[in-house]
């Protein structure tokens, strides 16, 4: 049985005052045992966070790391090593705002994603196609190939320690949800791709839907089959918001 995940992205969001009262927030929310939580804030704050949850369950993640497991000559990025020594459990890998606008291709983000699982950090890769590879009915090929990319480079076994996301970047930050049955069609394609190689291992994975997610469509995306919880962004900036969510998976 695939335990549900809900996982804010915090994007570049927050100043010290806003990350504390956010903590604050989310320290008191009454969260369903069923559902596994996570937040990603911005590196700067990871410390700042992982203090102020301390003693709840809420796991903290970061939204990128470098492809080299360990710390050197790399200015300016974050080894996954840090970041398990900070007590994060989680990395972002392959946000499509890091792919579209950051340019990161699929060959870096095979390094990403197997860096940070050399350091015990589970990565949730995040896979998904634009508004224009859509209407030319290319969806299912797109993620397909952003899948096959870490498949072909690592195994199929990867995943058994990894969580997906699947964002349409149509649907990120717009407003636009997908349906619950335009999101189940693409998770089954997913899950469909993972079983071909291993059953096992598709079915142990957990499939998470991104993209204007809120409390008011959570229930309804969650309640698909190969639905396995979310990754949340604007949402997940207001605690009693995020905290709706996370009962939604709940039920
Ligand atoms: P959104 O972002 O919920 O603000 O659409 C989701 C994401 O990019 O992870």
């Amino acid at each position: 049985m695939r335990r549900i995940m809900v996982a804010g992205n915090w994007k570049m969001h927050g100043t010290r005052a806003s990350v504390a009262e956010l903590t604050k927030g989310l320290r008191h929310l009454v969260l369903p045992s069923g559902v596994d939580v996570a937040v990603f804030p911005p590196f700067l704050y990871v410390n700042q966070v992982i203090d102020g949850l301390d003693g709840t369950s809420i796991a903290v993640g970061a939204q990128n790391s470098a492809a080299e497991a360990s710390q050197g000559a790399l200015t300016g990025e974050i080894a996954p090593s840090q970041l398990a020594d900070a007590g994060c459990t989680f990395v972002l890998i392959g946000h499509s705002e890091r792919r579209q606008i950051m340019g990161e291709q699929d060959e870096l983000l095979n390094r990403k994603f197997a860096a940070a699982q050399a350091c015990g950090l589970t990565p949730v890769l995040c896979v998904g196609e634009t508004l224009v590879q859509r209407d030319a009915g290319k969806t299912l090929e797109v993620v397909g190939r952003q899948l096959s990319s870490i498949i072909e480079a690592l195994g199929v076994g990867a995943f058994v320690n990894a969580v997906i996301a699947y964002e349409p970047v149509w649907a990120i930050g717009t407003g636009l949800t997908a349906s619950p049955q335009q999101a189940q069609e693409v998770h089954a394609a997913i899950r469909a791709q993972l079983a071909a190689e291993n059953a096992e291992v598709a079915q142990g994975v957990r499939l998470l839907y991104g993209g204007s997610v809120k409390a008011a469509n959570a229930a309804e995306l969650f309640g698909m089959p190969d639905i396995d919880g979310g990754l949340i962004g604007g949402a997940s900036l207001n605690a009693d918001e995020f905290g709706a969510i996370c009962r939604a998976a709940g039920n």
